[in-house]
């Protein structure tokens, strides 16, 4: 049976820090109120001159060079992003050119939070069909440019990262074990959460950037009820996919959103806070990137080792919701 090795990771975040202090200049909120509605401390900013593909085309070089690969050895480029560097051309081309991939189709796919795992999935799937062999996942967000930075009710909770994964063809018992996709497309509303303008629905015009709808607009306690609601379940989906309940979880990555529907979800699945993955106080919400970048981290600093049993969850604007099962 073929399996999708996860064989390199690679994460970028930016240098530039904004600590809630920071905030307390800019709109009216405090250190105390972001601390505890949403366990952020702070989160990065992308420079200026920086995009998404910038900071994903770094993440990327990081996942090859631990995963021991070279870029024209890649079959395929996956960019999970909802800010892209423009609508079109794609990241994922943008990258692919950057990094000399030449063999690599790209493509950018838009799931927003649930970007990455979506990302995974697809890249499973061109690989357990034997269609390739090599192929890399990429999630890169620059939230801070669709951020209305007046807006205290969303400014607080959005930072700027990205993170890769370099997924490769094995016949070994590990690698992706299984992948919920999941969308409740009725709550697809660009102010429940979503970006109004700018699309096809409502093209830019001076209106629409009076009305400041080129920024994310989100009803926040209606999205974090749904939260709660849809991470468990995209959970245990992906567990019985890979035939296994929260016991067989040695380490657990949610969707970075609020730390409160993390110790949430954790508690409705059963999995002990010890096992639980948390970089919030520090990045704040990357949107499709939190979960690359965690997996990073968890990879690199050793918190994860060959042979554990990984369950990543996640939900985000559509709505969309997913989880998936690795075996390092
Ligand atoms: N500082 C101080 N006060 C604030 C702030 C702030 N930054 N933001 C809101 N408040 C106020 C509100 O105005 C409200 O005041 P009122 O009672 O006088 O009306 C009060 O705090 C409580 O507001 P709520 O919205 O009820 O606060 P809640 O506890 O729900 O926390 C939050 C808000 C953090 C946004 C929470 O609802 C949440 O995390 N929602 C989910 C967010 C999420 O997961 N988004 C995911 C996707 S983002 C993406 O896709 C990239």
């Amino acid at each position: 049976m073929i399996r999708s090795a996860i064989i390199g990771t690679g994460s970028y975040l930016p240098e530039k820090v904004l600590t809630n202090f920071d905030l307390e200049k800019m709109v009216d909120t405090s250190d105390e109120w972001i601390r505890q509605r949403t366990g952020i401390v702070e989160r990065r900013i992308a420079a200026e001159d920086e995009a998404s593909s910038d900071m994903g085309l770094e993440a990327a070089k990081r996942a090859l060079e631990d995963a021991g690969v070279n870029p024209l050895e890649l079959e395929a480029i996956i960019v999970a992003t909802i800010t892209p560097d423009t609508l079109f051309p794609s990241t994922a081309c943008v990258i692919q050119g950057k990094l000399g991939a030449r063999n690599a189709g790209a493509f950018d796919i838009s799931a927003a939070c649930c970007g990455f795992i979506y990302g995974l999935a697809i890249a499973d799937g061109f690989i357990r069909s034997g269609m390739m062999r090599t192929v890399m996942v990429i999630a890169a967000e620059t939230m801070s440019r669709v951020t209305d930075w007046t807006d205290r009710t969303t400014c607080v909770l959005l930072g700027d990262a990205a993170g890769a994964a370099v997924l490769r063809a094995t016949t070994e018992d590990r690698g992706i074990l299984s992948s919920f996709l999941g969308a409740a497309g009725e709550y697809a509303d660009p102010f429940l959460l979503g970006m109004p303008a700018g699309g096809s629905r409502m093209p830019a015009t001076p209106e629409t950037v009076e009305k400041r709808l080129h920024f994310l607009k989100m009803r926040g306690r209606e999205v974090f009820k749904l939260g709660v609601k849809m991470m468990p379940e995209a959970g245990l989906k992906a567990l019985e996919l890979a035939g296994m309940t929260p016991k067989d979880i040695d380490l657990f990555i949610p969707h970075q959103a609020n730390i409160r529907i993390i110790d949430a979800v954790g508690e409705r699945l059963g999995i002990p806070k010890e096992k639980i993955y948390v970089n919030i106080h520090k990045y704040g919400n990357t949107s499709a990137a939190t979960v690359a970048v965690a997996l990073d981290e968890v990879r690199r600093n050793g918190i994860a080792k060959e042979g554990d049993n990984i369950l990543m969850v996640s939900f985000g604007s559509g709505m969309t919701y997913a989880g998936t099962v690795i075996r390092l």
